[in-house]
């Protein structure tokens, strides 16, 4: 595996891996899991190479969120790929990414606006002007994103479609651990208590899944799931709402596609997370 940061040795490598033949990339902000591991084996399976980004994104970080304690672990990280067979792992600086002047925002109205969006004003666009930037510098032939994030795959894909940006974006479903809990590298914030009634956070989406499958209303199914997450002690609930999965606009009943969506607040940690219904 070679571990490039600058832009110029990225220009190079990714040239000699495309002339290989196809190229995914997956893009991280590293302290990488066995969730981001899945996506390098979808990736494995799709194209002839890997390249993974691991880049701490300050603009996808709000005043007052976790930017400066976000877990950092590199050296590991390294080796979890090379371990992998990922071919390039990129891990540019910040002013690679955003060098002296840089002024643009790529903002996708609408699906960005509420849930994640209203409770992290300007995350995605933070979100989606990165991974313009990272698609545009790599154009590789895919790129992997979790379902564990799932209103970001939403404005991921639009934002591709939109800007023709001629990256295939594949959506990965969650990897979680044996209590059900997502993995998530800001689960390394939970004392082992919290870690504990975590569990309570996948169970109450089941729990909420189950019940409007069998066809109990969706508000007293989400009242119940809601009330669990209070007896688990979560201290608040952001969101927890059934919405169409292209969308994410709320449905009453679940037809088409729907999807559970939620976000609640555990200790100091705030946990997302989201089941098909
Ligand atoms: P990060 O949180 O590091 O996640 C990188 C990718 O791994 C995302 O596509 C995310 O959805 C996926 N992922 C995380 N946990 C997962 C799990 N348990 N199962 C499956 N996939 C999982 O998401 C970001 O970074 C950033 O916002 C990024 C897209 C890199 C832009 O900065």
């Amino acid at each position: 595996m070679q571990t490039v940061r600058t832009s110029e040795e990225l220009t190079r490598t990714v040239g000699q891996l495309k002339r290989r033949g196809t190229l995914a990339l997956v893009p991280t902000m590293g302290a990488l899991h066995a969730g981001h591991m899945t996506l390098v084996e979808e990736a494995q399976r799709r194209a002839d190479s890997v390249a993974v980004s691991i880049f701490v994104n300050p603009l996808q970080f709000g005043a007052g969120e976790d930017l400066e304690r976000y877990p950092r672990r590199e050296a590991e990280d390294a080796l979890m790929l090379e371990r992998a067979g990922c071919e390039l792992l990129w891990i540019p600086s910040a002013e690679t990414i955003y060098p002296p002047g840089f002024a643009t925002n790529v903002s996708v109205s609408g699906l960005s606006e509420r849930w994640e969006g209203e409770a992290r004003p300007g995350h995605f666009d933070g979100v989606a002007t990165v991974v313009a930037k990272l698609l545009l510098s790599v154009k590789p032939d895919f790129a992997l994103f979790g379902e564990k994030d799932f209103q970001q795959l939403a404005v991921i894909r639009r934002m591709a479609a939109d800007l023709a940006i001629g990256v295939e974006i594949v959506g990965v479903p969650t990897v979680r651990d044996a209590d059900g809990l997502a993995l998530s590298s800001r689960n390394a914030y939970l004392s082992a208590d919290e870690r504990e009634r975590a569990a309570a956070f996948p169970a109450a989406l089941e729990l909420a899944r189950d019940a409007i499958r069998r066809g109990l209303d969706e508000g007293t199914a989400i009242d119940e799931a809601v009330n669990m997450l209070r007896n688990a002690r979560f201290s608040r609930v952001d969101y927890f709402v059934l919405v169409d999965a292209n969308s994410l606009e709320p449905v009453a009943k679940p037809e088409g596609e729907a999807r559970l969506i939620a976000a609640a607040v555990i200790g100091t940690t705030r946990l997302i997370d989201n089941l098909a219904v």
